[in-house]
């Protein structure tokens, strides 16, 4: 099948959201697409059509919307206009899944001659049956996309069978594999500050780094997920995915191009250079932690095991603190350390880069620790900081570290769209570069699956840390032992 990444197509576009009712539509999907809509961003023909197996007229379906979406679009991006002329965008089409004859009904809807996009928000273990019928329904050309939401797979198995499945109706080209990790501003910044400069790039690398560490930390629990979250756990809910793809990011060498496969190759090589743990390295260099009972933002809150529909026994990680390497010539000996939780003191990601302290003490008031650090807020505020020695103003030679501060938010006044706004845009554009390729997916899951059943093998249960802390002790061990610590 022929490739469909140019810009614009200049056909309709029907956009099809399959999960249409579901909690990532309302909470993320409709409002970034509203967003896009109202910053003109989604071509004057788009309709979006979304499905689910609920029995809605359109009426129905737009109150629904009005009551379930809206909240989640800031008020300073809000405007009753545009949104009254958001609805008139939005189709309901009831539809199983499992029934091909329910395709029927969404051939029906779909303008003949449209470019459309699939937008599967469901289970993944749907997404083979949902490719064959659409395919079936005569509704897959050369022109359709298909948007595939994490989690991509349980495991490498799995992520096989699934890209196979639907590999089988749309080339590689036409597959968007979303982490939406990959639409964040800084996370997109972080590729500029690379290879848009030529000052860090020499530095960027062994010995000059001496240690990269990688954190998303969240506030909240798993709230109404468990269902979904304890089969599944932190290693395969963010670190998977999320923290690997900045791993990339933070690692890869520079790109020949902004090309998607140039740009992907990249990351595959970092990929499939993680150095594959034994499991007595498992078992020294990953933490697994479990919430218990806290205090998170001033509030009592219940620990893991009394969360709704976790089983009183689960074993599943909230946490995952690890140490890993990269065996290439630029990244040898240098550690990585990963760590993301749920229920954490606050809602904090960064990626920290520690360069080597200089190799002789000149100055004898030299405080101990790192002296250099670039540290990359991703969330919840955007920030760049270079952490440098400076004398203190007197007359001795007292230094302390002070922050060059890229003030990103002064020097552009532009409106930063959130990350599912800016990945939907690139998806209408045909643009690929944000997005994995399936070796990609298929080479994060080779370094996770034996990990996972290191684990089990071990078999130990998580660490317990107290709602609204930093994790467990071992992950500060886990540092403390290299002669590192967690910036937080
Ligand atoms: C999702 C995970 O992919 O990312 C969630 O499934 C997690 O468990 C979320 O809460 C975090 O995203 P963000 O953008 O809020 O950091």
């Amino acid at each position: 099948m022929k490739s469909t990444t140019e810009q614009d197509t200049g056909l309709p576009l029907d956009m099809v959201i399959f999960g249409g009712m579901g909690d990532l539509a309302m909470r993320k999907l409709l409002p970034a697409l509203y967003s896009a809509f109202l910053h003109g961003n989604l071509p004057a023909s788009t309709r979006i059509i979304s499905t689910g197996r609920q029995e809605f007229n359109r009426e129905a379906y737009l109150a629904h919307v009005s009551e379930h979406s809206r909240t989640f679009i800031p008020k300073d991006n809000f405007d009753d206009k545009t949104w009254d002329g958001f609805l008139h965008l939005l189709e309901y089409v009831r539809l199983d899944v499992q029934q091909a004859p329910d395709f029927g009904a969404l051939a029906a809807a779909s303008r003949p001659g449209a470019q459309r996009v699939y937008y599967l928000s469901t289970a993944p273990s749907l997404f083979t049956t949902i490719c064959e019928k659409l395919a079936a329904a005569g509704l897959v050309d050369e022109h359709s996309r298909v948007v595939l939401e994490k989690p991509l797979g349980h495991d490498l198995a799995s992520a096989i069978e699934i890209n196979e499945a639907v590999g089988k109706h749309f080339a590689e080209s036409q597959i968007y594999r979303i982490d939406h990790y990959l639409g964040k501003e800084t996370v997109q910044n972080l590729m500029v500050l690379r290879f848009g400069n030529s000052i860090l790039e020499p530095l960027w690398r062994a010995p000059n780094i001496s240690s990269v560490q990688i954190t998303v930390a969240e506030e909240v629990g798993v709230g109404s997920r468990a269902g979904f979250y304890d089969g599944t756990g932190a290693m395969r809910d963010m670190v998977q995915n999320h923290l690997l793809q900045l791993l990339c990011i933070v690692a890869m060498e520079p790109p020949t191009s902004l090309s998607p496969d140039a740009v992907r190759d990249e990351k595959l090589k970092v990929l499939r250079s993680l150095r594959r743990p034994t499991l007595a390295d498992i078992a020294r260099d990953t933490v697994r932690g479990q919430y218990v009972q806290g205090v998170s933002g001033n509030q009592e809150v219940p620990g893991y095991h009394e969360e709704k529909n976790v089983p009183e026994d689960s074993k599943t990680e909230t946490f995952v603190a690890l140490r890993t390497f990269i065996d290439t010539w630029r990244w040898s000996k240098v550690p990585f350390y990963l760590r993301t939780g749920k229920r954490m003191a606050r809602r904090s990601s960064k990626i920290v880069i520690e360069f080597a302290n200089p190799p002789f003490p000149l100055f004898p008031d030299m405080p101990g620790g790192v002296a250099n650090r670039l540290v990359m807020e991703l969330q919840p505020e955007e920030a760049i900081k270079l952490q440098i020695m400076a004398k203190q103003p007197g007359s001795g030679m007292q230094m302390q570290q002070v922050a060059l501060n890229l003030d990103l938010q002064s020097a552009f006044q532009q409106r930063r769209a959130e990350a599912y706004e800016r990945l939907l845009v690139d998806v209408v554009r045909g643009r690929l570069t944000h997005f994995m390729r399936r070796d990609e997916l298929e080479a994060a899951w080779e370094w996770a699956d034996p990990i996972i059943a290191g684990w089990q093998t071990l078999n130990e249960k998580p660490h317990p840390y107290a709602a609204g802390s930093w994790g467990p002790a071992e992950a500060f061990t886990l540092l403390a032992r290299d002669g590192f610590h967690w910036v937080e």
